[in-house]
């Protein structure tokens, strides 16, 4: 069900973790793959991973924090290839984990416009290009903790939840368009995001995973490949756990 040999993916926070997981794995399929990242650095290194693998590549540094980013990134884009055919929301910050009057207000705003707020700029700047073509691919990269929510970790569970109403409410949109939205709430999974938070927070988070381990991205890319295809066709505005039996709804 090879059908999106050629397709175009965008990809935030591409550059590192489980989105350069996803790069490869789309990249690898035949997709065409843009990486939109902060760290440049990073993004240099996956590009040079993804060409030696044949894989047509363009990066654009920018934080997602600013609107120019989503802006720029998806003209730059459409004027290379022409059309975007998926688009995966995966960019994300753990944040400072702390008791909410604990919190600096500004963690709460950096989570709010990094996990939430980013995601909403790229729906918004690439639905109209989806629109023309009658399809699109749209996938949030949420949480379980948006699910079940994790103490010490306010602002990453509100936001990550608050993903999870996006998807529902853009999926029922766009529900005629050809655009389908869904999104996964992946339990932990070991990337640099766990270094931004306590030893005592990832052990909890791990212990709570009834398969007793940690995801594989690779998991995660064969679930994000499957819901890009068009074989999975009547499926929109939903939420696919792949938390190892740790999603009690
Ligand atoms: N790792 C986990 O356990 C886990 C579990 C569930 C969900 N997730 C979600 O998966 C997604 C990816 O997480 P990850 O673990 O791969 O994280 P990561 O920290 O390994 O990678 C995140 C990437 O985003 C980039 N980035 C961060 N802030 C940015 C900004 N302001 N502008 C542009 N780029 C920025 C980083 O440079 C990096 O390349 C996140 O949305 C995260 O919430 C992760």
């Amino acid at each position: 069900m090879n059908n999106r040999k050629n397709k175009t993916v965008l990809i935030t926070g591409g550059a590192d973790g489980i989105g350069f997981g996803l790069a490869t794995k789309f990249g690898k399929e035949g997709c065409k793959v843009m990486i939109v990242d902060i760290n440049k650095e990073q993004a240099d290194i996956a590009k040079s991973s993804l060409e030696s693998l044949g894989v047509e590549t363009m990066v654009h540094i920018g934080d997602v924090e600013e609107i120019k980013t989503s802006k720029l990134s998806i003209a730059k884009l459409i004027d290379s290839w022409g059309k975007i055919d998926i688009l995966i929301n995966n960019v994300g910050i753990a944040g400072i984990a702390g008791k909410i009057w604990e919190q600096p207000i500004e963690e709460m705003d950096r989570a709010y416009n990094i996990n939430l707020r980013s995601t909403f700029l790229f729906c918004k700047y690439a639905i109209p290009y989806m629109l023309e073509e009658k399809y699109g691919r749209i996938i949030n990269i949420s949480s379980i903790s948006g699910k079940e929510g994790n103490p010490g970790m306010v602002p990453y569970s509100s936001t990550k939840a608050a993903i999870i109403g996006l998807t529902k409410s853009l999926g029922k949109e766009l529900a005629t368009s050809g655009i389908t939205v869904n999104c996964i709430t992946p339990a932990v999974v070991e990337t640099k995001l766990l270094s931004q938070i306590t030893q005592e927070q990832v052990d909890y988070m791990v212990n709570k995973i009834p398969m007793g381990r940690t995801a594989k991205i690779e998991e995660l890319a064969e679930l994000v490949w499957w819901i890009a295809s068009d074989e999975c066709s009547f499926t929109t505005a939903a939420t696919f756990d792949i938390s190892g039996g740790r999603a009690t709804y």
